[in-house]
């Protein structure tokens, strides 16, 4: 046997039993592919299978509004991806008739499919002989042939594009990238945890042969993340929370979140925050702390739950809610519609459709699941 039989037999008897790869059409490849690339296999699945039952095709991807799709990937973080997802999807109900493309070129030329993806899905969907580059096979890569170079410059993934190209088994492309995910992830481990004894390649690895397989691959050092100090608020108003759409563009952009200000600001200075939202607050609870890590950020944020009574339109006329005050019911406060103060866009959630509605990021969800509790 060959080096890629071998890397086949071993995949044929070990590889992981997982939702995409039971029914690997065009559509649930893709899917999977965008959401493996940002978190664990495990948590996956419960994203899949939620995500297809909802939304089972490209035309239904391509119909579906922003609050329902952003609220499908609620926690999975990077949601760029995901309107690239319902872009992508537009792209080829016009471009393709609702067909996904066949080739690893016209599937790169989609919004939010890059090299990795198109590879991934052209191999594993449509049989196309190209080696799909993610961090397992760079890693298997640098082990495999000794490379010491930054493994994340872009000279590395031309390398191992390369490399693999040579190899690669025309008849199942997508059943040898996979096997590469797989003994990624099983086997070729990261850092001090290669299992190499159980390793169909090892007889053809360098860094074994050498036995500096734990030196490699060499990536530079991380950068230190910068920290943002934040102080969020939960605020109560007439049976309803009051929720912040975020700006359309930047960190987290469209994404719903409960208000929030940077720095960390003292009961008394919290009090006056609500205030200057027009609130007269009746309470106010200081919440344990919480932080959220993101891939350069860190929040480290304070919280507090604030009790209401009246609201009051800080700007003293009917700006702020885009209707005559008069039409306002006496005394109970803010309108059910957006409420703009400070150029942002708040409202008045009902607290089931926080959980079932909105799409919070999990950067709040500690505060979420306080109320929820509560
Ligand atoms: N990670 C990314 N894509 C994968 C796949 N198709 N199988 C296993 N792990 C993966």
């Amino acid at each position: 046997m060959d080096r890629t039989e071998k890397l086949l037999s071993w995949y044929d008897e070990n590889r992981r039993i997982l939702p995409w790869r039971e029914d690997p059409s065009p559509y649930h490849v893709w899917i999977s592919e965008i959401m493996l690339q940002q978190t664990r296999v495990e948590a996956v699945k419960s994203y899949y299978s939620a995500f297809l039952e909802e939304l089972p095709s490209v035309r239904a991807l391509a119909e579906a509004g922003e609050d329902e799709y952003l609220k499908l990937w609620e926690g999975l973080g990077y949601y760029s991806r995901v309107r690239n997802l319902h872009k992508a999807a537009g792209e080829i109900m016009e471009r393709y008739d609702g067909e996904m493309p066949r080739t690893y070129e016209e599937l790169r030329s989609l919004s939010g499919i890059g090299e990795y993806t198109a590879a991934a899905i052209a191999s594993i969907a449509f049989g196309e002989a190209v080696p799909a580059i993610d961090g397992n096979l760079l890693r298997i890569f640098s082990r495999l042939t000794g490379y010491a170079e930054n493994i994340l410059a872009s000279a590395a993934k031309k390398e191992a594009f390369r490399y693999y190209s040579d190899w690669i088994s025309p008849e199942r492309p997508g059943a040898f990238n996979q096997a590469l995910m797989d003994l990624g992830a099983m086997v070729c481990l990261p850092n001090t945890a290669p299992q190499c004894a159980d390793c169909p390649l090892s007889s053809y690895c360098a860094a074994h042969e050498a036995g500096n397989e734990t030196a490699l691959p060499v990536r530079p050092a991380k950068k230190k993340r910068a920290v943002d100090k934040m102080t969020v608020f939960v605020i109560h108003h007439d049976g309803r929370i009051l929720l912040n759409k975020r700006p359309a563009q930047g960190l987290l952009a469209g994404l719903y979140e409960f208000p929030n200000v940077s720095g960390w600001m003292n009961e008394k200075k919290a009090l006056q925050y609500a205030q200057s939202l027009g609130f007269s607050a009746l309470r106010i609870v200081r919440l344990p702390d919480a932080k959220h890590i993101f891939s350069h950020r860190e929040w480290h944020i304070r919280g507090y739950e604030i009790f209401t009574g009246d609201w009051n339109d800080p700007a003293g006329d009917d700006t702020a809610t885009g209707g005559p005050a008069a039409e306002k019911a006496p005394g109970a406060g803010l309108p059910e519609e957006e409420l703009r103060i400070a150029g942002r866009t708040m409202f008045l959630a009902d607290s089931a459709e926080l959980e079932s509605r909105w799409s919070i990021p999990s950067a709040f969800a500690a505060f979420r699941s306080h109320l929820l509790k509560n």
